[in-house]
């Protein structure tokens, strides 16, 4: 018997019990400030390295290049200011148009700041303009910014082929990875990526913790000012247990069974579609748990609250704007209609999704619908 299914893990995941097994220890048994010199700084400190090391690892980086924030919105904000401040001469910023408002409401700051914010468009099934781009860039260029997958229909962007084209024209890349790093391969050398941003609650990690990779070279100004931690370029006490508990989160995401994810995915897709739905967003090249549907004529937030009487959790786009009035602008972007935007609905499997898990769901939403 399915007693309850979180099926909203773009939103936020459910935390690895491991991940609260060792932030627990330390809380506990090794909870020094890292800057302390006594034993148990120098301990959390050692906590704090190999930390640090095993996220850089993972991501192709090297351990000097990874700063710690308090998510993808602190990571992204900072991306602005980091770079804006070393480049008075340079008022142009290319962001594509299907970003998460941490970047999107920057840029407005920056555009009301004086800066040029070009959009880059994209294609029905959300990917970038890859020419626009290359076209776009010029002497006055800042910095590109392009998410690797979004948020609300995962769609997964060539990050690649953007930073060949940025490394030849000699403009600074950066990258919103919330959604897919610990799930996708990413090697921000290989790939000519200069900025990343990530956070650990997208893969079971604790919230309020994320990264800042910044490629060595890069000139970047500090984001908070103090004692000097994060290499005097983002000051305060780190917060050691989470940090350990972000790295421990990656550690297991990389190593889940996303493949069978994605075939329970497929299965849900395709069952779907049988009932009319209209699938959004890219078929390949699509995030292995991300299922974004159009249920044509239905009004999606009323499905939503009946399937969490059902203790079913869905989500209509990306939590931080379910709440509000207005549409979402990515779906704009995509060539949506207002009347299919209140159709939609996002589901997001979890990483131990099951596929008897996927038919309670099916058989669920059938009966809702039928009604
Ligand atoms: C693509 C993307 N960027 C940024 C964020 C913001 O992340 P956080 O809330 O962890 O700061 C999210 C979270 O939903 C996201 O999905």
């Amino acid at each position: 018997m399915v007693k309850e299914l979180y099926f909203d893990n773009a939103a936020t995941t459910r935390v690895y019990p491991a991940v609260v097994g060792v932030m627990n220890e330390i809380m506990l048994a090794e909870y020094g400030n890292a800057s302390s010199l006594h034993a148990l700084g120098d301990k959390a400190s050692k906590f704090l390295i190999n930390s640090r090391a095993n996220i850089a690892r993972a991501l192709g980086a090297r351990t000097h290049e990874i700063f710690f924030t308090s998510g993808t919105t602190e990571s992204n904000n900072w991306v602005f200011s980091g770079l804006a401040h070393n480049n008075s001469d340079k008022k142009k910023i290319l962001i594509s148009s299907i970003e998460h408002p941490s970047i999107r409401e920057t840029a407005n700051l920056f555009r009301n700041w004086g800066y040029t914010i070009v959009e880059i468009p994209v294609d029905s099934r959300g990917f970038v303009d890859i020419d626009f781009i290359e076209k776009n860039i010029d002497l006055s260029t800042l910095f590109v910014s392009v998410m690797h997958v979004n948020n609300i229909f995962g769609t997964i962007q060539n990050l690649k082929k953007i930073g060949d084209i940025c490394k030849r024209k000699g403009v600074i890349f950066h990258t919103d990875c919330a959604q897919s790093f610990g799930k996708l391969k990413i090697l921000v050398h290989d790939w000519n990526i200069d900025l990343l941003s990530a956070s650990a609650h997208k893969i079971s990690g604790p919230k309020g913790v994320g990264l800042l990779y910044v490629r060595e070279g890069v000139k970047f100004s500090p984001f908070i000012y103090g004692g000097g931690q994060e290499r005097g370029l983002r000051s305060g006490t780190e917060n050691v247990p989470g940090i350990v508990g972000f790295a421990k989160a990656v550690e297991i995401s990389l190593k889940e069974d996303w493949n069978k994810v994605s075939e329970i995915r497929d299965y849900i897709i395709a069952e779907l579609e049988n009932l009319g739905c209209k699938l959004i967003g890219a078929r390949d090249n699509r995030l292995c748990n991300n299922i974004f549907v159009i249920f044509p004529g239905i009004d999606a937030e009323k499905l939503l609250y009946q399937l969490s009487e059902k203790k079913i959790y869905v989500s209509t786009g990306s939590a931080c704007d379910s709440k509000k009035e207005t549409e979402d602008k990515s779906l704009i972007a995509l060539g949506l209609s207002s009347k299919e935007i209140k159709s939609s609905l996002r589901i997001s499997l979890p990483a131990d999704v099951t596929r008897k898990e996927a038919d309670y769901f099916l058989k669920v939403l059938k009966e809702l619908i039928k009604r």
